[in-house]
């Protein structure tokens, strides 16, 4: 068979993505982030439409010449279809079905979550290039999303437990807010965590039935802590932010992680892997192999390039979709809800 040579698109909310892979080896990887949400501590849907309109052309491009490939070598045009931003979304599926029209090749449509759980697939050359093989389980926690995945093979993904309410990262990022840290605070929550003391600080630990997750309770915790001890000490989130992120992160990853111990115990399942923005968080990588090393697991942690959105894990799902023959009929609009 020749090379399935395929660009990948992202759009689906602040970062505008694009990345070439000829069959699962990546050539390039392109994201223009967006700055512009910093100021409103969170991202602004209009204004992300906006500036993916304005770097789509340049990012696409860019993945393009570092690839060293010409448009003509293009086998296909995988784009993120959904769940996400509709105006970002739109952004990108009206380009690579214009594209993909002018150039004769097909679309395949990606769902952004299967992107991710993908992202372990992508092979960059590294000697840590290490796939999950099928079946296995994925922590798939992101900014919009919390889920436990069932991933049988490439194409198929059970979604055993999910948020019902907030997503982990939302809930990184909502506390953060509070303690007036930059959006998105997961990462400034990480860092400060490495200097506190994670027990010095009692947060509720929602516990739901089944494999599903809540968060809110945990956000409302955290900010009736803060409420009680400003009214004593108006300093108080100033002097004690890093115990606060490290309490906070340690409630995020235990809940997280309750809940995948008890999935791999009753799938019997010991490949375990991490995706999405979160699984970037220190806490839960280390948490995730002590358990591994624990339970005789084997732990799958995605490089941290594709852990944040990224096209390079659209392209690589869109391979997956290519060597089946799954294409996307042009009329097809975006969706901004997960689709099961
Ligand atoms: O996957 P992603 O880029 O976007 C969605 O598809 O939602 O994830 C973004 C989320 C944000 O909530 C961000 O705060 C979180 O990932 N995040 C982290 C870390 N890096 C990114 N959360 C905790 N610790 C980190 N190191």
């Amino acid at each position: 068979m020749n090379d399935i040579i395929i660009l990948g698109i992202e759009s689906s909310c602040d970062d505008t993505s694009a990345a070439i892979i000829r069959n699962n080896k990546l050539l390039s990887n392109c994201i223009a982030n967006q700055s512009v949400h910093e100021k409103y501590g969170g991202v602004v849907p209009e204004l992300a439409s906006r500036s993916h309109q304005q770097n789509i052309v340049p990012v696409v491009d860019q993945a393009i010449k570092q690839a060293g490939i010409s448009p003509s070598d293009i086998s296909a045009i995988a784009f993120t279809r959904g769940p996400g931003l509709l105006g970002s979304l739109h952004v990108g599926t009206s380009f690579a079905k214009g594209l993909a029209m002018s150039l004769g090749v097909p679309i395949i449509d990606v769902n952004h979550l299967m992107g991710h759980t993908l992202a372990l697939h992508i092979d960059d050359g590294s000697e840590s290039y290490n796939p999950p093989p099928f079946p296995h389980l994925c922590l798939l926690v992101s900014g919009g999303n919390s889920q436990i995945i069932h991933v049988k093979d490439p194409y198929t993904f059970d979604i055993i437990g999910q948020t019902i309410d907030d997503a982990a990262g939302e809930a990184f990022d909502k506390c953060a807010k509070v303690m007036g840290l930059p959006y998105p605070g997961g990462p400034h929550v990480d860092r400060l965590a490495k200097e506190g003391k994670p027990d010095s600080i009692a947060l509720a630990k929602p516990n739901i039935a089944g494999y599903n997750y809540s968060f809110s309770g945990l956000k409302t915790s955290f900010l009736y802590h803060l409420r009680d001890n400003i009214k004593e000490n108006p300093n108080y989130i100033d002097e004690n932010k890093a115990n606060l992120c490290a309490a906070l992160q340690k409630t995020i990853v235990e809940t997280l992680l309750i809940k995948l111990k008890k999935a791999a115990k009753d799938y019997k399942i010991k490949d375990i892997a991490l995706a999405g923005g979160v699984s970037a968080n220190s806490g839960l990588r280390n948490a995730t192999s002590e358990l591994g090393a624990k339970f005789g697991w084997d732990v799958y942690l995605p490089k941290l390039a594709f852990t944040t959105d990224n096209a390079a894990m659209i392209a690589m799902a869109g391979y997956y979709k290519y060597k089946k023959g799954e294409f996307c009929n042009i009329q097809e609009p975006p969706y901004s809800r997960v689709k099961n």
